[in-house]
């Protein structure tokens, strides 16, 4: 029997992922690696479109690769490999490049954001690329699904535009994927600024739960989140987008119902609220953190699964990139 097919990734931009990723990325993930042909990629080729020191991107990628498999990704039943190690990548994104129109590139939003956040610092056209990489990333595996949040919807409409255009073009290839766009639910807020999401890349750490910080530190940083005036437990984005948020990480990590949740609250208040909070995330990230640390104790191993996966992505993408020579002429 044949699962659906499903492609996605992280950058390694950071030491640790955080509570974002986490719930946002990595728990759905992990369901849906048992009800689809799952390939999770740590996307280390997107991460050199902004300048890198290249031992910490290294040591990063190697990190983030260790949070995936700690956090319940399979690399015996998923996919799991670092995209640099599948040299298809970068050569089906050349040719995706040829079929691209500039304006229709020009019209991403993310480069427009990424660009303008760089400042006036140097801007590649790498960054401006990325789109067309990802789209390798996804056409390369006959990729049926896409998890991804509502800031890579437009992407993904590119990758499709591309596929059908190629298809149309040179005979039919690519399988045209779908966005599979993330629960609102499933989207967390900085702690400390709870109208922007929780991001690897947000200018302060306070407001960050990273997945391997120090249980100590991951309670005082939910212990001094934002909340608001009233003193109600109460699910509300709009006017208590701080407790909302801690009622929707609480909620991701039991499994509780909002409603529910809410309710266990009554008479309570933000203290109880944050203390309850702390307890379940030290709990949930305590052993993700043990687990991490375990692999990167062990880098042969480490190398050795990461090998093992490169192999069984290569093996997938290259009959479709050979297919792809084939009917452009090379
Ligand atoms: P970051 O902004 O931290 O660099 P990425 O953009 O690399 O995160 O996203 C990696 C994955 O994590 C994506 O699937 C994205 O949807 C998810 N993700 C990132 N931040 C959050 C968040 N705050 N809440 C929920 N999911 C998130
Ligand atoms: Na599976």
């Amino acid at each position: 029997m044949t699962q659906p097919r499903l492609f996605s990734g992280m950058q390694p931009s950071a030491d640790s992922l955080h509570a974002g990723n986490y719930i946002g990325a990595l728990l759905q993930w992990r369901d849906l690696q048992a009800t689809h042909e799952a390939i999770f990629c740590v996307v280390d080729l997107h991460a050199i479109t902004v300048a890198q020191d290249p031992k910490l991107l290294r040591e990063q990628t190697r990190r983030t690769a260790a949070q995936y498999i700690a956090a319940g990704i399979d690399p015996t039943l998923s996919t799991l490999f670092v995209q640099s190690h599948v040299p298809a990548h970068t050569e089906l994104a050349w040719i995706l490049n040829t079929i691209t129109g500039f304006g229709e590139a020009s019209r991403m939003t993310q480069f427009k954001d990424k660009s303008a956040k760089q400042g006036s610092d140097f801007t590649s056209v790498g960054l401006f690329t990325y789109p067309i990489l990802m789209a390798a990333d996804i056409l390369l595996y006959g990729t049926e699904l896409v998890p991804v949040g509502d800031d890579q919807k437009q992407h993904v409409e590119l990758t499709r535009d591309l596929a059908a255009r190629f298809n149309s073009r040179f005979g039919d290839t690519f399988v045209i994927p779908k966005p599979f766009i993330l629960a609102e639910s499933a989207r967390i807020y900085d702690l400390q600024n709870p109208s922007s999401k929780m991001s690897k890349s947000a200018t302060t750490d306070a407001g960050i739960i990273w997945m391997l910080d120090e249980p100590s530190k991951t309670a005082k940083k939910i212990k001094s989140a934002v909340t608001d005036d009233d003193r109600e437990v109460r699910f509300d984005r709009e006017l208590k987008p701080g407790v909302s948020n801690l009622l929707t990480i609480m909620s991701a990590f039991t499994g509780t119902p909002m409603p529910e949740l809410v309710a266990s609250f009554e008479g309570k208040g933000y203290g109880d609220l944050k203390k309850t909070v702390a307890d379940v995330v030290v709990a949930e990230f305590d052993p993700v953190r043990a687990r991490t640390l375990e692999l990167l104790d062990d880098p042969a191993e480490l190398d050795r699964i990461l090998a093992t996966n490169a192999d069984r992505a290569e093996a997938l993408a290259r009959p479709i990139l050979e297919k792809v020579y084939d009917r452009i002429g090379l």
